[in-house]
């Protein structure tokens, strides 16, 4: 069954504008789903459809296999959480905290759980020192955060936002997404409408490009930004990683299919085909030497002991110079560092108040930590009250696995759900790696 489905929707305005037609969508359960399109194309009508907020001119819409109607459409509120394009249209009450507490106390909640929610929620978005600010009179960032705190507050079981990172610094991006991430760990469907096709690439299950109140296209984000010519037509960016993939493929470097993160943009690199240039740890090489490549401090080194991946040298050097290898024999990914994944229980499994410290600090010394992120709030949590200095605030299962190949031991702290989506990533690399719950 899908999360949510709209069949033939058509959706005419009191003007009108024929903002919506013959619109199949769907989003499964679970699924993050990323709607792109220019302005005007329909999105926001679109998502308010999603729960009953207009209703459609022609076709349906179901929530989770049931047409909207009178009677379920307090069921469908509590399911289906819509976080507006524009914050201010959403923040009304005198505090940000009031302003969140608001959905909770609508719906009849007890006094306490509405507190521990709240209080949840201002830490999980990081703006505990707005709480008992006036939403009017603080910054347009931190009003989207409040608005979707207010929304994520109510636990609905889809998450519906339109532009959620749009006037969002790199930080707040990062910040937002990587709680949507979580969320989506908890099992939460997630569909955002968005202009950011990097974004929409590197994060969603399934892109929809809306054009003209239409379907221009849906897909896998492969498929669709793999396609020059459609990305183009429809007036979209490509995503910089695509574009560089395509640069390198026209010129024989780069083979198969398109990337869709930096990781994958190295593994379309055919490292075979060229010479590779590295440092040589401490002694003279003349050309055509046999010598071993290997990792330090993330850069690839040269040197004379039989370990690492054997090549030969292009041309000659003195101790610390560059030389340039070809005829490597075996893969690079032989000198890659180790990635060990600590699981934190997720915020509804009790979180970090639920982790014995001395054995993450067993484990730490154990695995001789070199490169540190946490993900999630629980992750985060924990690693400030340990206080341990993380070393990747962005994209962090990705910049693990970066430093996993450069060499490092990469320690991942991924909260609840997210710990399952990381190690699937690392096997899929074949990076060596250790799993510890919590
Ligand atoms: N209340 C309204 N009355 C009449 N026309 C409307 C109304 N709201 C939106 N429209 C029109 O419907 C079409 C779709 O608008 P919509 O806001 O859904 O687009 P969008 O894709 O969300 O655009 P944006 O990227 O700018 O947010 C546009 O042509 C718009 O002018
Ligand atoms: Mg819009």
């Amino acid at each position: 069954m899908n999360a949510i489905e709209t069949i033939g929707l058509e959706h005419i305005y009191a003007d009108g504008t024929v903002a919506l037609s013959g619109v199949d969508f769907e989003a499964n359960p679970g699924e993050r789903v990323a709607v792109l399109g220019p302005n005007g194309s329909g999105k926001t009508t679109l998502f308010y459809h999603f729960n009953g907020l207009i209703r459609p001119t022609a076709g349906e819409v179901r929530v989770f296999g049931k047409n909207i109607s009178k009677e379920n459409i307090d069921t469908v509120r509590r399911r289906v959480g819509i976080v507006f394009q524009d914050p201010d249209s959403q923040l009304f009450a005198p505090t940000v905290s009031e302003d969140i507490a608001f959905g909770p106390k609508n719906l009849g909640m007890a006094a306490q759980d509405i507190k521990d929610r709240v209080a949840e929620a201002l830490r999980r978005f990081d703006i505990e020192e707005l709480a008992k600010k006036n939403p009017a009179n603080i910054s347009e960032g931190q009003k989207r955060r409040v608005a979707i705190a207010g929304v994520v507050v109510m636990e609905p079981d889809i998450l519906v936002l339109d532009e959620p990172t749009c006037g969002l610094d790199a930080c707040g991006v990062a910040g937002t997404m990587e709680i949507l991430d979580e969320l989506n760990g908890e099992g939460k469907t997630i569909i955002i409408s968005t202009h950011d096709t990097e974004l929409a690439a590197s994060w969603a299950d399934r892109v929809y490009i809306l054009n003209k109140g239409k379907i221009f296209r849906k897909g896998a984000p492969r498929h669709i930004f793999a396609d020059e010519k459609l990305i183009s037509e429809a007036g979209l960016k490509h995503p910089a990683i695509v574009q560089t993939f395509r640069e390198f493929h026209a010129r024989g470097i780069s083979k198969g299919d398109v990337p869709l993160s930096v990781l994958e943009l190295m593994d379309s690199i055919d490292a075979k085909l060229m010479s590779i240039r590295c440092a040589i740890a401490g002694f003279d090489v003349s050309a055509g030497n046999e010598v071993y490549l290997g990792m330090k401090d993330g850069m690839l080194v040269a040197g004379s002991v039989p370990t690492g991946v054997k090549g030969k040298a292009v041309f000659g050097g003195k101790k610390g110079e560059d030389i340039a290898v070809k005829d490597v024999a075996g893969d690079l990914q032989q000198l890659a560092g180790s990635i060990t994944i600590i699981r934190v229980p997720g915020i509804i499994e009790g979180g970090s108040r639920a982790v014995d410290i001395g054995k993450v600090r067993e484990i730490l010394e154990k695995e001789n930590a070199r490169k540190i992120g946490a993900m999630g709030t629980s992750a985060k949590v924990l690693v400030n009250k340990m206080r341990i200095k993380c070393d990747f605030e962005f994209d962090v299962a990705q910049s693990g696995m970066l430093a996993a190949l450069r060499g490092f031991n990469a320690v991942i702290f991924a909260s609840g759900g997210m710990a399952e989506r990381v190690i699937e990533r690392v096997r899929e690399k074949k990076i060596k790696h250790t799993y510890f719950t919590l």
